[in-house]
């Protein structure tokens, strides 16, 4: 998307757009000749970040733009909060849950789309909406992948016992990791989960989505990838789909070359979310409950 300018035709110089632009590329100026003033833009060193806040503004839609698709417009949005209120959205955020039990139905590619569609309009910082997509719905595809998450289970599990003399050579959250005793069970358990030929990793989910960006130099593209995958899984709440975020299928595909070889996932580009998507198995009843908050107020 790119901001041409204002129509002069339609410009009331209310001076909201001067007022919300980030980026300050909106200023009025004196016009003498009319002894007035008219509301300007100029980006001259192409700070815009696109967001299109003049675009939401603007109460006679005088923003010129192009390469973008339509402003969406609607009776409700002059009050929001009765859209979807406090009540309503916080049941709907407390009953989502990472589902790991799946019909035997594939989802299909409009209601995929769906889900991705809500993603698109996740925040991200200075409006990069950087990240792109992978989506897999071929069972071969998802089943390698599986296959070669649940390695590093096997590898793990073998080089546990040697974990006093390796644990110099590991990171600090691995080390503590090896050194903790609940990992032998935990390793044991999914490895035997795994000679049953269960899928440990997507749970025979029918589609998973990997999010991949490239990295940016404030380091906040994980952050991104974190919102618009939280929207996805909204979303598909909606639809009646299950989702689950697989942080295990994330990290191997960061390590990996050879996996982001396979799904063509370019040098200089990262996989920071990994979803699951499929119609749940089950249906749970309520809520669980969460840790209380820990705030400190600074009144
Ligand atoms: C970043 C992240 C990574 C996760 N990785 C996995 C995973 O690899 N496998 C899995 O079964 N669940 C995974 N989960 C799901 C969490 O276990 C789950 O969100 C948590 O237990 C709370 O349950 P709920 O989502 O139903 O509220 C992950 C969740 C997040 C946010």
């Amino acid at each position: 998307m790119k901001i041409l300018g204002i129509d002069p035709e339609k410009c009331t110089n209310c001076g909201q757009c001067v007022k919300v632009c980030p980026s300050r590329l909106y200023n009025s100026v004196a016009e003498p000749e009319k002894n007035k003033l008219r509301v300007a833009f100029a980006d001259s060193y192409n700070l815009c970040v696109r967001c299109g806040h003049c675009i939401a503004i603007c109460p006679t839609e005088a923003i010129l733009f192009e390469d973008a698709d339509e402003p969406l417009n609607f009776e409700g949005t002059k009050q929001l909060e009765k859209l979807i209120p406090y009540e309503t959205m916080l049941q709907a955020l407390r009953m989502r849950r990472s589902i790991r039990l799946f019909k035997d139905q594939v989802v299909e590619k409009e209601e995929i789309t769906k889900v991705l569609e809500a993603m698109r309009y996740a925040p991200s910082a200075s409006n990069r909406q950087n990240w792109r997509y992978v989506v897999l719905t071929n069972k071969e595809e998802i089943a390698f992948l599986s296959r070669e998450v649940s390695r590093f289970f096997k590898t793990a599990r073998k080089l546990l016992p040697f974990k006093i003399l390796i644990a110099p050579f590991l990171s600090p959250g691995t080390r503590r990791r090896a050194l903790n005793p609940k990992t032998k069970i935990t390793l044991d358990r999914e490895l035997a989960r795994l000679e049953n030929g269960e899928d440990i990793i997507f749970f025979n989910a029918p589609c998973v989505i990997l999010h991949y960006s490239r990295d940016y130099p404030n380091g906040l593209a994980d952050n991104d990838a974190g919102i618009a995958l939280t929207y996805g899984m909204l979303a598909a709440q909606s639809l009646g789909l299950g989702s689950c975020w697989i942080g295990f299928a994330q990290i191997r595909l960061q390590k990996k070359r050879k996996l982001q070889k396979h799904f063509a996932i370019p040098k200089g580009y990262k996989v920071r979310g990994v979803l699951i998507l499929g119609y749940p198995a089950i249906r749970y009843l309520r809520a669980p409950p969460r840790s209380p908050l820990r705030v400190r107020w600074i009144e």
